[in-house]
């Protein structure tokens, strides 16, 4: 422990070619890759999904996962409200929900749901797998759960939720790297010396 509240307490410190600015650390991020999910919510406080690279697995006893959300979105405020979610990692051909679900379509759903206070439903239109009580994409693997923790950390939030369903794929996965959507490619093997 004490080795890493010192290695904190210098990074702060480092000058030239290394120093973690915002801008540095956001280039550093857009060279790695990451699967593609949306994460979804339904509940009394209403139903909404958000593109997100930031989730992974945390444990599997109990089976946990987490996703970093942006505290101020809408997102966030519902996750927090409904106290459960559900993580969908999209396969390589389901580019077009990863864009409905980061917003790239919010302004024309809008005008189409006759909508004066920009709050629109990303849902409409696409296909849910029912056996699941939360939105579950159909075509993703999904990770149905209960929020347990919620922690601030910067400008987001980290939740924290226990998985108590599961949906099957076996798509190839969509990858996000350098700014853009990515399909996966084998690396060729060497042949094994010795
Ligand atoms: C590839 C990609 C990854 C993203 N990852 C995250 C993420 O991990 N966390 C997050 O809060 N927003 C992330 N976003 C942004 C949200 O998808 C976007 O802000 C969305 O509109 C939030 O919805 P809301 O403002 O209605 O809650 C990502 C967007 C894209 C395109």
């Amino acid at each position: 422990m004490g080795a890493m509240h010192e290695s904190l307490a210098t990074a702060g410190q480092i000058d030239g070619d290394t120093a973690a600015s915002r801008d540095a650390f956001i280039g550093n991020m857009r060279c790695v890759a990451n699967a593609v999910s949306v994460v979804t919510t339904d509940g009394a406080a209403g139903r909404h999904g958000a593109t997100v690279s930031a989730f992974c697995s945390v444990s599997a006893d109990p089976p946990t996962v987490l996703v970093c959300l942006k505290t101020d979105s809408r997102i966030a405020r519902l996750v927090k409200a409904n106290g459960v979610l559900a993580l969908n990692v999209l396969g390589a051909d389901q580019s077009p929900l990863a864009v409905r679900f980061a917003g790239g379509e919010d302004a024309s759903l809008t005008a189409v749901q006759g909508r004066s206070d920009g709050v629109c439903d990303r849902f409409v239109g696409v296909a849910l797998d029912a056996r699941f009580s939360q939105p579950v994409l159909t075509g993703a693997i999904g990770f149905c759960g209960v929020v347990r923790q919620m922690h601030d950390a910067g400008s987001h939030t980290v939740c924290i939720a226990e998985v108590e369903a599961l949906a099957q794929s076996d798509a190839q996965p969509l990858v996000y790297h350098d700014g853009g959507y990515q399909r996966i490619t084998p690396v060729a093997q060497e042949p094994q010396h010795g």
